[in-house]
Formats: C-alpha cells, sequence, structure tokens
C-alpha cells in the first residue's frame, strides 16, 4: 500500500518548519527540511572558497558531498553544520546557490530518495511543483512580510544575534525577490496547493488547519499510516 507524500512550501518565516515538524509528529512521518540541504551547500561553497556563481563547481561539490538531514542536526561530510548554516551570510550563500539549475537538480534528486518510500513531510519551495508534483498533499503557507520579518528575527535558531526587525525585513525581501523570480524552480503555489495565510493565527491554529487539510484530502485515498490499525482513507 502507498504512504503518502505531504509538501509543504512558501517563502521563509511562513511557519514551514514548525508546521511541517508538527504535522510530521502527528502523523508519525520522517520530516524534512529541503532548505537545509541548499543551507549545507552554501555552507560548504562558502567554507571551500567555492565562488556562489560558479554553478559548475558548486554542483560538482553538491554531487561529491555527502549531506544528512535529521531532526535534530545537519551535517555535510564529516561537519556538523546544524547551527552554523543559520546565520545571515549562509541565508545569502543558500539562496545564491538554489538559483543554479545544476545545484538543484544534484538536491532533487536527493529529495527524490528521501522521499520514495512516502510517510514524510517535505518543506521547501518547489516540493509540491517540481520535487513531487503528484504528492498527495500539497499545502502553501504564506504570512504577511511585517510578520514573516518579525518571526524570523525572534527565531533562535537564526544565530546571527539580535537583529533588527527592519534589517530581517530587507534581507528577508531581497532573498523572497530571488527566490520568486529565479529561472529554475521558482517560489509559487502549485495550482492544487491549499494556501493557509499564517498571519496572526497561534501555531496550535495553523497546526489544527494543515491537519484538517490533510485528512480532507487523503480521504478516499488508498493509503497508508503508520500508526494507525487500518489504512486512513477509504479502503475500497
Ligand atoms: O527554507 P530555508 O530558508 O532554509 O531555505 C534556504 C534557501 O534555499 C532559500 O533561499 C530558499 C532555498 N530553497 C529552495 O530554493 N528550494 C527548496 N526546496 C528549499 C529551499
Amino acid at each position: 500500500m502507498r504512504k503518502p507524500i505531504i509538501a509543504i512550501d512558501g517563502p521563509s518565516g511562513a511557519g514551514k518548519g514548525t508546521v511541517a515538524r508538527a504535522v510530521a509528529h502527528e502523523l508519525g512521518y520522517h520530516h524534512v527540511d529541503s532548505g537545509a540541504m541548499y543551507r549545507a551547500v552554501g555552507w560548504k561553497a562558502v567554507h571551500d572558497g567555492v565562488p556562489l556563481d560558479d554553478e559548475e563547481a558548486v554542483a560538482t561539490l553538491a554531487g561529491r558531498s555527502r549531506i544528512e538531514v535529521t531532526a535534530t542536526s545537519v551535517t555535510i561530510d564529516e561537519a556538523d553544520v546544524t547551527r552554523a548554516i543559520r546565520t545571515p551570510e549562509i541565508d545569502r550563500a543558500a539562496a545564491a546557490v538554489a538559483r543554479l539549475p545544476k545545484v538543484r537538480d544534484v538536491l532533487v534528486e536527493g529529495q527524490r530518495r528521501l522521499g520514495a518510500g512516502g510517510a514524510i513531510v517535505m518543506e521547501g519551495r518547489d516540493i509540491g511543483t517540481v520535487v513531487f508534483p503528484r504528492a498527495d498533499v500539497k499545502i502553501y503557507l504564506d504570512a504577511s512580510p511585517e510578520e514573516r520579518a518579525r518571526r524570523r528575527a525572534t527565531d533562535p535558531a537564526h544565530s546571527g544575534g539580535p537583529a533588527a526587525i527592519a534589517d530581517v525585513a530587507s534581507a528577508l525581501t531581497a532573498r523572497d525577490e530571488i527566490d520568486r523570480t529565479r529561472q529554475a524552480s521558482p517560489l509559487y503555489a502549485a495550482q492544487d496547493a491549499v494556501v493557509i495565510d499564517t498571519t496572526g493565527k497561534s501555531v496550535t491554529e495553523v497546526v489544527e488547519e494543515a491537519m484538517q487539510v490533510i485528512d480532507e484530502k487523503l480521504k478516499g485515498k488508498r493509503i497508508w499510516q503508520e500508526g494507525s490499525s487500518r489504512p486512513r482513507g477509504r479502503v475500497d
């Protein structure tokens, strides 16, 4: 029996990480943060002195590196970069390498391998549009630019130190612009995605809303759910 794939996309600070983690926990699925893979490649390119606009060199580096993203850590080759990838410098480096089609090809292939067995919640920018265009559920999270900047500025996972919201807001807007307008897999909501605006909503509210969407979408599909004695949805 098939195990579902749930895609959660949206811009930075829309709440993808928190929501994807909570939803995966509720369903007993794996959670994969695909952005961490772009960050790890950006980090390694900076670390190894590879120019961020050298597509061939960065793609070769991505293809050669062993990237592991777990619930609690991110490693690239032997380096634990869990915290090092959450800095303003790596925000920029990740956005730069994510523009390069050959780098995306390498990472998308890895993401598809990770999701091949299903029972996965993958978050990113192009999961519902490119990585898994046939995902069972596609959710696109959004929020106002002000709220996204505020969340990012107060996110303890981002270790750039206390940041002025205005600075975070302008950096975030610049990165959003790159993500939305790049040629390769720009950020947009898949036509069959359910858009949830998280502005002014609590995490609990958004997770509940997402779970409702998931239940609704999985209803009637012949799929398997871990932890339940019977498949979720109709079996005929
Ligand atoms: O979600 P994040 O901020 O950690 O992502 C880091 C960068 O990688 C960001 O510029 C968007 C990009 N990204 C992407 O292009 N495609 C994905 N599936 C995930 C992230």
